[in-house]
């Protein structure tokens, strides 16, 4: 049931029968997708449903207990923890909903991290060219609490580019952010696809976030229910509606409010703005 936008483009994330259990809970269940290269992927579903879990088991951060993943025609499943951390470094980048900066460091030396900790200097220039196409020229020298939330989100996705990775993988990159500056990070997300070739996977509750994304697929359960190509916001609120049991009202909705599925509705935000760098 997956399909990729182009079927020649090659796949840059590989899932086949990915299963991930926490005790009794199955919170991946067999799942089978493939992500196109240079396409952008957003991944929804209920709370519990294991988004992130699906996001931490391609990004080799955990390792399901079944199934294969492989990562630009990697395969995880065979590499040792030391194979793995190299994989990880130099082929992926993540980003996370809470930015996870370092707060006594620079931007400039947030973003330098990555090649530091692979022993690499970063070449001259390179890193203020990594804040600049993220719009952050200037702010080098600026600490995770000189900046704002969009601001910080902007330095944590220059920091997971910086190794050039052939995926970025985006657990829900504004669910911390205002409306105005989330749409502002989905505009650099987008445009990372668009202009640069990049491949991206993100989590996210926001429909409007989602209609960014070339396909959306829907998790149920540990288990892809649903997708759609080319989305829209409205035709993602009505699917991810229609994925709910009868008479649940969602994750974060509230038992006998409206019941319709508007989309400034469905695009709450879970998260508030100062969430710390
Ligand atoms: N480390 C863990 N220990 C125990 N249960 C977990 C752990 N991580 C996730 N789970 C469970 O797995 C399921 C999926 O979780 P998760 O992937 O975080 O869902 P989502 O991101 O869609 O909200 C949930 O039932 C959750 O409680
Ligand atoms: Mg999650």
């Amino acid at each position: 049931m997956t399909r990729t936008l182009s079927p020649s483009a090659p796949a840059a994330v590989r899932l086949r029968g990915l299963v991930r259990r926490h005790g009794d809970v199955r919170a991946l269940d067999g799942v089978d997708l493939d992500v196109g290269a240079g396409t952008f992927t957003a991944v929804m579903g209920p709370s519990g449903s294991g988004k992130s879990t699906l996001l931490r088991c391609a990004a080799g951060l955990d390792r399901p207990d079944a199934g294969r993943v492989e990562v630009a025609g990697t395969a995880l499943e065979g590499l040792g923890e030391r194979r793995l951390t190299l994989l990880r470094r130099d082929r992926i980048g993540f980003v996370f909903q809470s930015f996870n900066l370092l707060p006594t460091l620079t931007a400039a030396q947030n973003v330098a991290l990555p090649l530091r900790l692979a022993g690499r200097r970063p070449a001259r220039g390179e890193v203020r060219a990594a804040l600049a196409r993220v719009g952050l020229a200037g702010r080098e020298r600026h600490r995770p609490a000189e900046l704002s939330g969009g601001q910080c989100q902007r330095v944590a996705i220059a920091r997971a580019l910086i190794t050039r990775p052939s995926v970025l993988f985006a657990d829900e990159p504004t669910g911390a952010l205002d409306s105005t500056t989330g749409a502002e990070v989905m505009d650099l997300l987008r445009a990372l696809v668009d202009e640069e070739g990049r491949t991206l996977v993100m989590v996210t509750h926001d429909p409007l976030a989602a209609a960014r994304a070339d396909r959306v697929v829907f998790l149920v359960d540990g288990r892809l229910a649903d997708e759609l190509a080319a989305p829209t916001a409205p035709e993602v609120s009505a699917r991810l509606a229609a994925l709910r049991p009868a008479g649940t009202a969602g994750t974060a909705g509230v038992a006998g409010a409206s019941g319709t599925a508007g989309v400034a509705g469905a695009a709450e935000k879970t998260g508030t703005a100062g969430v710390p760098c």
